[in-house]
């Protein structure tokens, strides 16, 4: 595997490779002893046997289980500065902020380890993490710094890389930092020219010109930067209040020409998600790390966000709501998440990001948006209240970064 072997060829410049093994085995013996207390079911047989990296677990499939104690004892509270107020649910007094907490991710054949901070500052020092996306992206970002801003809070502000916010925690040197983009690519407002052109000889007179082989300035630097990076993009491309189909288009320009004929925007984001892969792959560290995470689902009940939409439950859905809210064939309010992981999956399925595939363990939770408490004149069923399901996407992260790490080590010791 590529990513192994830019890993391991890592390790080996840094000279790092004895010490890993012995720090890592000893772990991996521990994490083995946890991971296998139960006989499984039959239906997630176990993989890894005969020599293979670690037992093979999806992490995407499960269940939430009520689990009273891991309410009472919060991962970070509403003291954390960097809580965006609309998203501080437990400040803000909604209603189930503390409830909704009492929910644990149970994947099907094994179980999701909580993030040690401790532990993940350890194995992250001296290194770098970038989250690049949307807002959906940075309340992931947010639940990371809260974390383990309660296991080591001597933190140094800053933006690095064209950040929009970052945060380096001194004692470990590991930075965090969230990049905003909304499309990946760069936009902007775009009017017909008086001296005519291709877009307007069709009849466009306003819009936005999307150039899907331009990476927004915002994070145009990261790749060179982090260690690890984290992408989304997603519902943008789905935003007709802003890029009205009629009033205020997508256009789409590649090698700085529009596209002709005019692409509609699910079209565009395929583009877009490959030029910016080939641009990662080119810019990034070589022994670096990326992600692509699955599209966040939103909950609106009773119309859209601007229609009067709602999400006012207490308790996560139930499989068969779940997929009376997201089903294609419904076509429903929400139907936008799915959609846009069927774009992502085609872009993913040859390239070398590994994916956080977070949309169906969020599909459950309707119960933890701001709602009514995210201070807007509308509610907020899209951000996620924190504490909130984003920490457990941020368990994901690290499970997968930790598998990475054993299977290296592995790598490097059996061949
Ligand atoms: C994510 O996981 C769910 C549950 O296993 C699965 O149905 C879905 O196809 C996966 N999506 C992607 C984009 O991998
Ligand atoms: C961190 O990196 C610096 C510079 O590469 C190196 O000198 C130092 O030993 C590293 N510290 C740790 C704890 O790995
Ligand atoms: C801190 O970590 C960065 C990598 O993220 C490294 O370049 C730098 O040398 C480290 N600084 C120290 C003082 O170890
Ligand atoms: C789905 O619903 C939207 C609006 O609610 C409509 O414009 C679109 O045509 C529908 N698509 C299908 C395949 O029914």
């Amino acid at each position: 595997m590529p990513l192994a072997r830019g890993l391991a060829a890592g390790v080996r410049r840094r000279g790092a490779f004895l010490p890993l093994v012995v720090l890592v085995l000893p772990l991996l013996l521990l994490l083995h002893l946890i991971s296998s207390p139960r006989p499984r079911s039959p239906s997630a047989p176990l993989r890894g046997t005969g020599g293979e990296p670690q037992p093979a677990c999806d992490y995407a499939d499960g269940e939430w289980t009520r689990d009273a104690s891991a309410g009472s004892e919060l991962r970070y509270d509403q003291t954390c500065r960097e809580i965006f107020k609309g998203w501080n649910c437990l400040a803000n007094g909604k209603r189930n902020g503390r409830e909704l907490l009492r929910w644990r991710w149970k994947p099907a054949g094994c179980e999701l380890p909580r993030l040690d901070p401790l532990r993940f500052l350890e194995l992250h020092k001296n290194s770098s993490i970038g989250f690049v996306g949307d807002s959906l992206n940075r309340n992931m970002f947010v639940s990371l710094v809260c974390m383990l801003k309660g296991a080591s809070g001597e933190v140094r502000k800053w933006r690095p890389a064209g950040a929009d916010r970052g945060f380096t925690f001194l004692r470990y040197n590991l930075t965090l930092a969230y990049h905003r983009t909304n499309l990946l690519v760069r936009y902007g407002r775009w009017s017909a020219s008086p001296n005519g052109g291709p877009l307007e000889s069709l009849g466009y007179k306003k819009g936005y010109r999307i150039d899907v082989d331009v990476p927004d300035q915002t994070w145009a630097e990261a790749p060179s930067f982090h260690d690890v990076l984290i992408f989304n993009t997603g519902h943008w491309w789905w935003a007709p209040s802003k890029f009205d189909p009629v009033q205020t288009p997508m256009l789409f320009f590649e090698k700085g020409r529009p596209i002709i004929p005019p692409l509609l925007p699910p079209a565009g984001l395929d583009l877009a998600l490959k030029h910016m892969m080939i641009f990662v792959n080119k810019a990034m560290k070589p022994d670096g790390v990326k992600f692509f995470r699955t599209q966040s689902p939103r909950h609106f009940e009773g119309g859209d966000w601007n229609e009067g939409g709602s999400c006012q439950r207490d308790q996560p859905l139930s499989s068969e709501e779940v997929e009376g809210f997201f089903a294609l064939e419904n076509n429903g309010t929400n139907i936008e998440a799915r959609l846009v992981n069927h774009h992502l999956m085609m872009a993913l399925e040859k390239s070398t990001f590994k994916v956080l595939n977070i949309t169906h363990m969020s599909e459950f939770r309707a119960d933890a948006h701001p709602s009514t408490t995210g201070g807007k004149k509308h509610d907020d069923c899209m951000h996620w209240c924190l504490p909130g399901p984003t920490d457990t996407w941020n368990d994901l992260l690290a499970a997968n970064l930790w598998q990475l790490r054993v299977s290296l080590t592995k790598g490097e010791t059996f061949t």
